[in-house]
């Protein structure tokens, strides 16, 4: 009799470790999200996180634009517990669509959609910019234009060879939208040659426009704008204006 009874404790025993208790459907528990990775700097290893619930633990496949990847025919992906992990990601070969599946005897469920993009920024073209010339105490805008590009971008301005940015004052300011650098009121001392130093985060890579010489327009010439708007380098060289709201700078994005 008192054999019987541990024989029924040990049983429950090892019910309890192996963890069997009522089989479930899986369930996800981390689905994969989008990824932007840098194009020129591939990392070695690019990550792709599924996880689910489920009793039997489920098994996992992946899905690349809707297709099977198959993982015994690939070199440059593997699983990892539910993640894909593909090494040296490259944009031709890895971006897309991937979606995770996890499967056991109850079921399959398919995960939602993650993109996997890569960040990239060209280089300026390097034909010089045309002069700007401005009166002393008028406005002026420098125009940034950004190379191609995917991924956000943030700009700064660099002025004559000093390694400091242009800072941002009263007189000062760049759209953070644009990359245009708007100086009120000219002094003097702001003539020189101003650059756009353009960084992009994501694809951990800053590039730098060609100069874009400011100079001083000697006082009594026509202008080409009138005098409440800003004049600024158009396409190709020839005078853009902008109406003047100093105090609403939003108007100037
Ligand atoms: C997946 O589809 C996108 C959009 O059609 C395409 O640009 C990309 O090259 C495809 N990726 C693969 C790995 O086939
Ligand atoms: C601006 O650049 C031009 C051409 O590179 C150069 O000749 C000129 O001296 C520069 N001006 C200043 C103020 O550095």
């Amino acid at each position: 009799m008192r054999l019987l009874w541990k024989l029924v404790i040990l049983l429950l025993l090892i019910n309890t470790c192996a963890g069997a208790g009522a089989p479930s459907r899986p369930d996800f528990a981390q689905e994969p999200s989008d990824v932007t990775a840098p194009a020129d700097s591939p990392r070695s290893e690019l990550r792709l996180r599924c996880a689910a619930n489920g009793r039997p633990a489920p098994r996992y496949r992946w899905k690349q634009n809707d297709t099977d990847i198959d993982f015994t025919a690939s070199r440059h992906y593997r699983l990892d517990g539910g993640d894909l992990v593909i090494s040296g990601p490259r944009a031709e070969r890895d971006a897309g669509t991937y979606q995770c599946l996890a499967t056991n005897p109850l079921g399959t469920i398919l995960s939602q959609t993650a993109k996997l993009r890569f960040a990239y920024i060209e280089d300026f073209e390097t034909k010089t910019r045309s002069t700007v010339s401005v009166r002393e105490g008028q406005g002026v805008v420098l125009l940034c234009g950004p190379p191609p590009h995917f991924g956000g971008l943030s700009y700064a301005w660099t002025f004559n060879d000093s390694p400091l940015h242009v800072q941002e004052d009263s007189r000062r300011f760049v759209s953070q939208e644009t990359g245009n650098l708007y100086i009120a009121k000219v002094e003097p001392s702001d003539v020189g040659n101003y650059t756009c130093f353009v960084t992009n985060q994501e694809a951990q890579r800053s590039v730098r426009g060609p100069p874009t010489p400011l100079v001083q327009r000697p006082d009594g010439k026509t202008l080409a704008c009138p005098g409440d708007q800003l004049s600024g380098p158009g396409e190709g060289g020839g005078a853009l204006c902008f109406p003047l709201l100093w105090g609403g700078t939003s108007s100037l994005h």
